[in-house]
């Protein structure tokens, strides 16, 4: 993992379409987050967002100059909280880390949900893992105004736990 900061890229932000599933999948596999064989509730989330049959849930790309998609994003309310949200997913192109992608989504998700407004929107968590894989993760949220809230232990497997970072919208 190249933990080093890049130069800063200009990113355009939009609604994912059809035509970014497969560029939105190599995010996912490419940065290693799935194996090509979990990635069934991954594909499930895409087609309920783009079916429109999953309320509320919204993909977003962001993509360089060239239109090619330099990151996503995956954003629903959270059905057991109160006004809650969750980044469920969140990743830039692993050749183009640390250029801006991902905080561009972050900026963008933040933005439309408080849009939205206190009645519909009043927190964002996101979990991540506390593996070594995931540390340019953790800085990232943390550096993004994300409180380290919370840890589940043994959460993905043995010395693996869940962190859960918070963001207070309103
Ligand atoms: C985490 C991730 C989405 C961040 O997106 P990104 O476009 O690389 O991040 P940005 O360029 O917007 O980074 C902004 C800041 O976050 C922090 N940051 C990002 N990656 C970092 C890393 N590897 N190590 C330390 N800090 C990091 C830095 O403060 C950085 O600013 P700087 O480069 O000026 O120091 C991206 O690295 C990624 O896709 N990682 C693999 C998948 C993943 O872990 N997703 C999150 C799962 S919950």
């Amino acid at each position: 993992v190249d933990l080093s900061p890049q130069v800063p890229q200009s990113v355009f932000v939009r609604a994912a379409d059809a035509e970014d599933v497969g560029q939105i999948r190599a995010l996912a596999l490419g940065n290693g987050m799935f194996a090509p064989d979990e990635m069934g509730g991954f594909d499930d989330g895409l087609s309920g967002y783009l079916s429109g049959a999953a309320e509320g849930h919204s993909w977003l790309v962001a993509t360089d100059a060239g239109g090619r998609v330099a990151g996503a994003a995956y954003f629903a309310p959270e059905p057991f909280g109160d006004r809650v949200w969750n980044l469920y997913f969140l990743a830039a192109d692993p050749s183009n880390h640390r250029r801006g992608a991902g905080s561009s989504l972050v900026t963008h998700v933040e933005q439309l949900l408080r849009a939205k407004g206190e009645e519909s929107a009043r927190v964002l968590i996101v979990e991540t893992s506390s593996s070594a894989a995931y540390e340019g993760a953790r800085a990232f949220y943390a550096g993004r105004g994300f409180d380290r809230e919370a840890v589940i232990r043994e959460f993905y497997g043995p010395g693996e736990d869940k962190i859960v970072f918070w963001k207070l919208l309103v």
